[in-house]
């Protein structure tokens, strides 16, 4: 009977650590783009490890100084696999809803992509490029940008396009200067279709300011520094995409034109430092970056 006592004592202090563990591992996982990183989101995170943390000393406690018998046993253990289910439950929910968020935005991108056949498959392109980028950085430079926060704002730097008439995203030939003017504005588009959402202020500047250039010539007028660094990864890929994907005005170039290109562009209108990092990618990954359907 005592082994039985015992061992339901152990696997539920292993359960209750394991919780625990579990949490924290959560809460600092879910730091992205999703995350409202409010006092209030800090609060109730603290609240809730702090009330684990309790329960596993209170359960210790007992264990060590208590005479358990089989009813306490079974109510310690009992609790930690209720815990255990409980942060599965949550875990899944919460799963879910950033999977129907991240649906609603990719419905976005296919409005974008339908309505602009020159577009179709660029901001998931320009997401995988992104992505195989900044998994190339050293990792001090990935400090301060959350990976998935990263992705979310690839695959959404160019949704304001849906607020640019099909006219000019369809216009066969080359834009005259009122048009031009009318398509610089879908960065600021993007950000006030994303603004309603609290928890993308964060990818706000990183989309807004993909279009700036390292000499000052974008479309802010901001340079070098003034430019967040999201936004100059996510440059690096809408060029290689912009390059490399077939348009109805221009055929695709290759990889090794793309390359060269952008070499040449080093300093002026893409960061240096991120192109070289960018050419040392394998050109393999880089290709494969390329989503289906994508003619390149
Ligand atoms: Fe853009």
């Amino acid at each position: 009977m005592n082994l039985i006592i015992y061992g339901m004592i152990i696997c539920g202090i292993v359960i209750m650590v394991t919780n625990i563990y579990r949490f924290h591992r959560f809460v600092k996982g879910s730091k992205d783009v999703f995350s409202t990183g409010s006092q209030k989101e800090t609060l109730w995170e603290y609240a809730a490890l702090s009330l684990l943390v309790f329960f596993l000393v209170g359960y210790i406690l007992v264990a060590i100084l208590g005479k358990p018998d089989f009813v306490i046993a079974g109510i310690l253990f009992g609790g930690s696999v209720f815990v255990a289910i409980v942060l599965s439950l949550i875990f899944y929910l919460i799963a879910t809803i950033k999977d129907n968020a991240i649906n609603i935005a990719e419905t976005l991108i296919s409005v974008v992509d339908a309505r602009d056949p020159n577009l179709r498959g660029h901001s998931r392109y320009v997401q995988n490029v992104t992505m195989a980028l900044y998994d190339h950085l050293p990792q001090e430079k990935k400090e301060g940008i959350n990976r998935v926060s990263l992705e979310f704002g690839a695959l959404m730097h160019d949704v304001g396009k849906l607020g640019i008439p099909e006219e000019i995203l369809n216009k066969p030939g080359a834009l005259d200067e009122d048009e031009w003017n009318i398509m610089r504005n879908h960065p600021r588009l993007s950000v006030k279709i994303m603004q309603p959402l609290k928890s993308l202020r964060e990818i706000l500047p990183w989309v807004e300011y993909h279009h700036e250039r390292i000499d000052g010539k974008g479309y802010y007028g901001l340079k070098e520094e003034e430019i967040p660094y999201a936004s100059k990864i996510i440059a690096i890929a809408d060029t290689f995409s912009a390059i490399t994907m077939k348009r109805s005005y221009k055929p695709p170039r290759s990889y090794e034109e793309a390359i060269a290109i952008m070499k040449d562009a080093a300093g002026t209108q893409l960061d240096k430092e991120l192109v070289d990092v960018f050419i040392s990618i394998p050109k393999y990954d880089l290709l494969s970056c390329v989503p289906e359907g994508v003619e390149v």
